[in-house]
């Protein structure tokens, strides 16, 4: 698989956008504990206390551990004053079985790198992955509250349809 070390500039800030690695779920952790209630909310339709700890951390595992098979997952890291790399946002998808075309998709970025544009990097490197995976629609849950999302994506001027269920809106992207 050829790899991906992209470099942005967000407001002056140096971003660097890859693929994950195996080693990057503790990043994930960290950057699952920094973000707000709200955005919580808005990516994982639970509030925080609604998981253990160890669901957090098997969450991140699976987006680290990719396989470009089942799984893949963008992440976007930035260095600290102190000097440290830490995540700052990730996108991903996620498929049952290897023959589908159709995967889910989600992305989340912490709340002080919400848009500065970031999204749209993720989510073209990410859809441009899936297509090479052989996936023709991605499938997204989105709160019905969540105009961010749906103003992201219809950018990207692709085929949209949405239908709510249970209360969430579901997101289906031809790519
Ligand atoms: C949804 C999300 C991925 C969008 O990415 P982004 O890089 O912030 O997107 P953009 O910078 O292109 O912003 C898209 C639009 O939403 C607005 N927006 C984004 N985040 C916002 C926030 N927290 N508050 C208010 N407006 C926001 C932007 O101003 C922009 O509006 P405009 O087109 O009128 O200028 C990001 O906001 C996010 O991580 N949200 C929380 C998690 C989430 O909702 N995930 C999606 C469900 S899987």
């Amino acid at each position: 698989m050829q790899e991906l070390d992209r470099r942005i500039y967000l407001k002056g800030q140096e971003v660097r956008l890859r693929f994950t690695k195996k080693e990057d779920a503790q990043m994930l952790v960290d950057l699952f504990y920094q973000l707000s209630p709200q955005t919580k909310w808005l990516r994982y339709h639970w509030h925080e206390h609604n998981y253990s700890e160890e669901e957090i951390w098997q969450q991140c595992y699976k987006m680290a551990d990719v396989d470009w098979v089942h799984r893949g997952a963008v992440i976007a890291t930035t260095i600290t004053p102190s000097g440290e790399c830490c995540a700052v946002g990730v996108a991903q998808v996620a498929r049952v079985r290897a023959e589908d075309t159709e995967a889910e998709a989600a992305i989340v970025l912490r709340d002080d790198f919400q848009k500065k544009g970031l999204g749209k990097y993720l989510l073209r490197i990410l859809s441009d992955k899936a297509r090479q995976m052989g996936i023709t629609h991605v499938v997204g849950w989105v709160m019905p509250e969540n105009i961010y999302l749906m103003k992201l994506v219809r950018r990207f001027g692709l085929e949209i349809e949405t239908k709510t269920e249970y209360g969430e809106r579901k997101v289906r992207v031809t790519l």
